[in-house]
Order: C-alpha cells, then sequence, then structure tokens
C-alpha cells in the first residue's frame, strides 16, 4: 500500500514556512505530498483501474463526502462515478455546511460518518485545517494555490500519449509548455511533471507568474514571460482559463494583459507536428484558446476529462483502501 504523505502547511511565515517531512498522512492536499514513487505507483494503479471493467467492489461500504464551495462539472461527477464504480457511495453537500460552523466542526462531525471527505474550496489553508481535524482521508478537490487531483490526470494523459505514440516512457526530452496564468492548475502542474521527469516551460504575463514555492527542485521548470519561447517545439502545450474562478471581476483586465498568450493556429504552428492541447476545463472559448485549436486532432481535452474519473478512483483506493 502506498503512503501518501501530507506536509505542514500551517504555518504562521508562508504556505510552506514549517515543513515536515515523512509523516505518514491520510490526505491528498498537494502534490507535494507525494514523493516521485507514490506518483507513480498512482499512475501505476490508475492504468491498471482503466483496463478493468469499470464497476468493481474495491471500495464496497465505504463512503466520501463531497463540499463544492465553487461550481463543478468533472470533479463533481467524477468523484460521484467513480466511487459508484467502486462498490462505494458519495454524498454531495452543499457549501452552506461550511459557512454554518467551523470547517475543523465539519470535519470532526463527517469523520465519524464517512470514510473520507474532498473539499473545493478559495483558500488553500481551509482544505489544510480540514485535513488536520479530520480523522478520515481528506482530498483537495481544488483550492486557490493548487488542484491536484488534475495535475494527477494531466501526467497520466501525457504518459498515455507518449504510450501511444512510441515516446519514451520516462519523458526524457519532452518538453511541455504551459502557457497562461500562474495558477493552481499551473503550481500543481510543475509539481506533479517535477515528479514525472517532464521538462516544464511556463510562459505567462509579467505579474502572472507562478509562486515561487513551486518551483519544485527535483523538476527542470523554467519560467518566461514570451509564449513563442515556451511554444518553440513544444511536445505538450497546456493552457487554463485566464480568469479562475472567484476572480470574475478581473476579468476584462486580465483579458488585456493575456491577449498574446492565446493558443491559436499561429501560435501551435511552433509545436511539434504531433503535438498535443491539453485544457483542464472549463475553457473560455476565445480567450485563452480558439475553437480551433481545442476541436482539433491534435487536442486531448476529453481524454484528460475522462482520465481524472481513472485517476480519482486510485487515488481513492490509496487513501480508502481499495488498492488490492
Ligand atoms: N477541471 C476541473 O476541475 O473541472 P471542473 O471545474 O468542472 O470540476
Ligand atoms: N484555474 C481554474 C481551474 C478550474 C478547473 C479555476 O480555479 O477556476
Amino acid at each position: 500500500m502506498v503512503k501518501l504523505y501530507h506536509k505542514e502547511l500551517l504555518s504562521a511565515s508562508g504556505f510552506f514556512g514549517e515543513i515536515c517531512y515523512n509523516i505518514p498522512m491520510k490526505d491528498l492536499v498537494s502534490i507535494h505530498d507525494l514523493s516521485r514513487q507514490e506518483v507513480s505507483d498512482i499512475l501505476d494503479l490508475t492504468a491498471k483501474i482503466k483496463a478493468e471493467p469499470l464497476n468493481s467492489e474495491r471500495l464496497k461500504g465505504k463512503s466520501l463526502a463531497l463540499i463544492f464551495e465553487k461550481p463543478s462539472n468533472r470533479t463533481r461527477v467524477s468523484f460521484e462515478v467513480g466511487m459508484f464504480q467502486l462498490g462505494g457511495h458519495a454524498v454531495s453537500l452543499s457549501a452552506e455546511i461550511s459557512k454554518r460552523e467551523a470547517i475543523e466542526d465539519v470535519g470532526k462531525t463527517l469523520s465519524r460518518y464517512v470514510s473520507g471527505i474532498m473539499l473545493r474550496t478559495f483558500e488553500h489553508d481551509k482544505v489544510v485545517r480540514l485535513a488536520h481535524a479530520s480523522s478520515v482521508p481528506v482530498i483537495n478537490g481544488l483550492s486557490d494555490l493548487e488542484h491536484p487531483c488534475q495535475a494527477l490526470a494531466d501526467v497520466f494523459t501525457i504518459r498515455e500519449w507518449q504510450g501511444r505514440a512510441g515516446k519514451s516512457k520516462e519523458g526524457q526530452g519532452m518538453k511541455v509548455a504551459y502557457i497562461g496564468d500562474g495558477n493552481n492548475v499551473c503550481h500543481s502542474l510543475m509539481l506533479a511533471c517535477a515528479k514525472t521527469g517532464l521538462n516544464l516551460f511556463i510562459a505567462t504575463p509579467k505579474g502572472y507568474e507562478p509562486a515561487a514555492e513551486f518551483m519544485d527542485k527535483e523538476g527542470q521548470i523554467t519560467v518566461v514571460n514570451d509564449p513563442v519561447i515556451a511554444a518553440k517545439d513544444a511536445d505538450v502545450i497546456y493552457t487554463d482559463v485566464w480568469t479562475s474562478m472567484g476572480q470574475e471581476q478581473q476579468r476584462k483586465s486580465k483579458n488585456a494583459k493575456f491577449k498574446g498568450f492565446q493558443i491559436n493556429a499561429e501560435l501551435v504552428k511552433l509545436a511539434k507536428p504531433d503535438y498535443i492541447f491539453m485544457h483542464c476545463l472549463p475553457a473560455h472559448r476565445g480567450e485563452e484558446v480558439t475553437d480551433e485549436v481545442i476541436d482539433s486532432k491534435n487536442s486531448v481535452v476529453f481524454d484528460q476529462a475522462e482520465n481524472r474519473l481513472h485517476v480519482q478512483k486510485a487515488i481513492l483506493c490509496l487513501l480508502l483502501g481499495g488498492n488490492k
């Protein structure tokens, strides 16, 4: 059984000020929690689960509480359907639940009823606090800082494509270009690429670079302010919305600042001919990506969306005990 590690993020000095390594924990709050081996184990279990019949009894009798403080299509449905396919049960709770009482009390109460809790919220710190208070595993279903389940599905999708395209499994020489906002999706992708040996080039407008804490020392990550440098000879071109949930009031000003960072036919000409286009979705078509690119034969966005289901089933099995 793979152990998932969780770093102490509740430091007064910042997100990663006090780091305790190798404390066996039960949660997936950040990709930082996982060693290279653990990421590899999750990807291997995902491949196994994806090849199995959809329905199993791996998590028979287990239940998962889902709390969404922001909207969701992929995360909500893949967790609900994933639990059902594993023989377990998901309970979806409204966002109001964590407004009525302290998140710690929510976690302590839910721990008496369910086998795991997933939270999608704004402040990353809230997921950390929930994980500390709960005696059952807590999964980050997206915070303002990270989207770990997405990043694991992303590297799984890249690995799957490498296999199909006959490219090296370790990803040596592969160039992944993330062009857009240095946001939650970018942060988790940085950590996931570092842990799977993928070279990541990030291009953002000045002032929208990812947080320095995510420059994982294990990884080969380059941050630039020129999309052309990132796109040149890329194997993978990835983008996300310029305006994340909760930032809607900035949409007009961000659209102006990110104008040259759109993934369009002209930019993707710089990538390798067999490049793949990735996006965590939902997309703001016509902003960060044109229809022509997202609907092209190079686009794997719906494989990526499907893989959220398979990867999350693997994560759930590892955390809730159905990985045998
Ligand atoms: N990619 C992703 O997390 O999608 P949802 O917001 O629809 O869950
Ligand atoms: N960066 C986006 C990702 C959505 C899946 C957001 O936080 O809204």
